[in-house]
């Protein structure tokens, strides 16, 4: 007999919701998750009540739930995939029992299956004030033999079936957040990483849009694994019409073996959806990284400029020139000295030296603590490069302990960039690192750490042969949190070959990552675009390089270098003994308005755009847009007589704005004989100009006529 009443559970964020349905004795059934609904408000029917069973269907209808299992008549991608030598190789939930964990909004469903012998605890939470949806699943094993899994996806999402584009980022080593956008089909869509760690690749978080949504209109969803090893996601059409989004870490075989009474807990995946377009997304996800973000002293501080030594002088660090490039870049406003690579025993190469984290002998006999101290009297923190889940074979780590790295008894040892990985799962392995570095810690007044993991994991296996990739996540987490907990004043910088390793999970213990290593002003610009997508400007790495860009070759002006870099966490890159006095003033201009600006960039919210002709533009401001700072960037030569007016759809249209052109002290003065008018002039002055919100926002500010890779910034602010 069929009813029309059902039990729901609704969760309400500020401007979006979702409902579950409760049939007794299953799984909750997906009823909803996108638009805001009203308090309450009773969907009306159970779903089964709603719909009729198609021809050549089985007679019980099954519908999307939270956790969709296979072999009981699901025949779309499961949500969990396991067996018992063979046996239990099907699932199905008898019992589902709702508890609130803090009422109205978070909520663990715990599932069973008298049959296989399994329970799934899956949380769900929803943040009221972001939109950020958070779910879990923890599967334990309630049999009395061991079960093998092989998927447990963190959460199961439905998605509309008016959905009509997944984007995605490929990518590789210096050349991150390469954007891929994909069509909706009756395909499957899917993206998986299997390199052990986060990857340059193939980053673990995609956004969905439907129809006629842009940058700043229109709804969109994310979601994002909070993870640093494999991971794999799956898009699939259902036959209602609507799609699942089922995002998990990837196990390697065995990995998901569980004993009688074991449990394990997947990453966390956040998620969530706007209907703000890409912008409103970001800045969902940029509230819950900075909620999540445990900064030492409990609240970010305004974040110190860098000097990182590594393309000013790689390898070649010796007191002496190094304490003369610390001394010339306390000189331009820096306030973080970070020591790169080639500080240790033995580390003059790339091919020698990882694991044996002491200071070395010939480059600095008397240890660190005359740099350090030198660095310190000028006014900057300290900071080390450290690569801790590495070895070298020619290191006296490796030579004591060869069978610390993991490895596949019988198969070639894999190296890259001539490093193997150390097997950090081991407790004695992990002792010895901390030991190494806390020793370093306690010794000086080190408060920053670039920590960096510059291969793949292959093979990954570990001391009994079993496969370690998940292992290796966990302890290089373990040995973060250990260390800070040990020393709470260390940040930590996440860096792997750049943007290797860029995720929520080691943003748990990490404050920063290096986005890149390619410092190319022209390269960043669309990698930090896509960067924005999922994490806020201040925890991003940014640079001002070289000129030519050792990755590529290409020169730009220091001017289009730093204005780049400006709303990041900005760092200089380079060898600032080098620097003519000219490149030395206008470096130190632009540092300074950096840190003019930099609390109005690194809080509040941020939107992006594309307004054509090669301009591509950022603006940062508070959440009431009252004032706010502009980047318009140059990316190309125009192809405009005249530059078309640049659109600001995010203004007030009700409000008045002043719009002040700024530029740093130092600034040479402009090239070009057609970009004075008397509006840029204006623009220009102390005063700027004032402009109607409707106006910037419908019709456009000017844009002067500019040659590529040029900025513009300004600063704009309600009247
Ligand atoms: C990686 C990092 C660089 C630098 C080098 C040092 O490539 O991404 O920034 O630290 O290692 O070896």
């Amino acid at each position: 007999m069929t009813t029309m009443s059902a039990e729901f559970i609704a969760l309400h964020g500020r401007c979006s919701s979702l409902v579950l349905e409760l049939p007794p004795g299953e799984a909750p059934l997906w009823r909803h998750w996108g638009a805001r609904l009203p308090d309450d408000l009773d969907p009306g029917a159970a779903l089964r009540d709603t719909r009729a069973l198609p021809t050549f269907a089985l007679d019980q209808d099954l519908p999307l739930t939270v956790a969709p299992v296979f072999g009981t008549g699901w025949f779309g991608q499961s949500a969990l995939l396991a067996h018992r030598e063979g046996r239990d190789f099907a699932q199905g939930w008898t019992g589902c029992v709702p508890e609130w964990t803090v009422p109205g909004r978070a909520l663990t469903l715990h599932l069973s299956d008298a049959v296989a012998q399994l329970r799934l605890d899956l949380s769900i939470t929803l943040d009221a004030d972001s939109d950020v949806l958070v779910l879990r699943a923890t599967l334990h094993n309630d049999g009395d033999s061991a079960l093998d899994l092989q998927w447990l996806a963190a959460g199961t999402l439905p998605l509309p079936g008016h959905c009509d584009a997944v984007r995605s980022f490929a990518g590789q080593h210096v050349h991150e957040f390469l954007p891929q956008t994909d069509p909706l089909t009756r395909s499957l869509w899917r993206r998986e990483s299997r390199r052990g760690r986060t990857s340059h690749d193939c980053f673990p978080g995609a956004v969905v849009t439907t129809p006629g949504a842009t940058a700043q209109t229109g709804r969109v969803f994310g979601a994002h694994l909070a993870w640093s090893g494999n991971h794999q996601q799956t898009i699939e059409w259902l036959h209602d019409g609507q799609y699942q989004w089922q995002f998990g870490e990837w196990l390697a075989p065995g990995e998901g073996r569980l004993a009688p009474g074991a449990s394990l807990t997947t990453p966390e995946l956040v998620a969530s959806c706007s209907d703000q377009g890409l912008d409103g997304l970001a800045a969902n996800f940029h509230a819950e990284l900075r909620r999540r973000l445990d900064w030492p002293g409990g609240a970010m501080r305004p974040r110190p400029v860098h000097l990182n030594t590594w393309e000013g002088v790689y390898f070649d660090v010796h007191p002496g020139p190094v304490k003369a490039m610390a001394t010339a870049a306390a000189a331009l406003g820096i306030e973080r000295f970070v020591l790169d690579d080639g500080w240790f025993h033995g580390r003059h190469h790339d091919r020698a030296a990882l694991g044996d984290w002491w200071p070395d002998a010939t480059k600095f006999p008397d240890g660190l603590g005359g740099l350090i101290a030198h660095v310190n009297a000028l006014g900057m923190e300290f900071g080390l490069w450290v690569e801790p889940e590495m070895v070298s074979p020619d290191s006296e780590l490796f030579r004591a302990h060869p069978d610390w790295a993991l490895q596949i008894a019988g198969r070639p040892l894999l190296t890259a960039r001539n490093q193997l990985v150390l097997d950090i799962a081991r407790p004695e392995a992990s002792d010895h690192l901390f030991e190494k570095i806390a020793a370093l810690l306690a010794a000086h007044p080190i408060r920053y750490l670039k920590w960096d993991l510059n291969r793949d994991l292959a093979p990954a296996g570990l001391g009994d042969g079993r496969a370690g990739y998940r292992a290796q996540v966990l302890a290089a987490y373990a040995l973060m949190a250990r260390l800070r907990a040990a020393f709470p004043e260390v940040e930590i910088e996440s860096c792997s070959g750049g943007g290797g390793r860029i995720d929520f999970g080691v943003l748990r213990h990490a404050h920063r990552v290096w986005t890149s290593d390619c410092i190319d002003a022209l390269s960043r610009v669309e990698m930090q675009h896509g960067f924005l997508q999922f994490f806020p400007p201040e925890i991003m790495g940014a640079h001002v390089g070289t000129a030519p860009a050792h990755t590529t070759g290409r020169t730009q002006s220091m001017a289009f270098r730093a204005a780049v870099a400006l709303s990041g966490h900005l760092g200089v890159e380079l060898d600032p003994r080098r620097l003519s006095t000219e490149e030395a003033d206008e470096l130190r201009g632009w540092i300074a308005l950096h840190k003019q600006l930099r609390e109005r960039l690194h809080h509040g919210r941020v939107w992006r755009g594309e307004a054509g002709d090669g301009l591509r533009w950022q603006f940062h401001a508070d959440a009431d847009r009252a004032d706010g700072v502009l980047i318009v960037l140059r990316t190309r030569p125009s192809d405009h007589r005249q530059p078309p007016a640049l659109r600001l759809p995010m203004l007030d249209a009700a409000a008045r704005y002043r719009v002040r052109e700024l530029r740093p002290d130092g600034a040479p003065p402009r090239e070009g004989r057609h970009d004075t008018a008397p509006f840029f002039d204006a623009q220009d002055s102390a005063e700027g100009v004032t402009l109607a919100g409707a106006w910037l926002a419908e019709v456009g500010l000017p844009m002067r006529r500019a040659p590529a890779e040029t900025a513009f910034i300004a600063r704009i602010e309600r009247v």
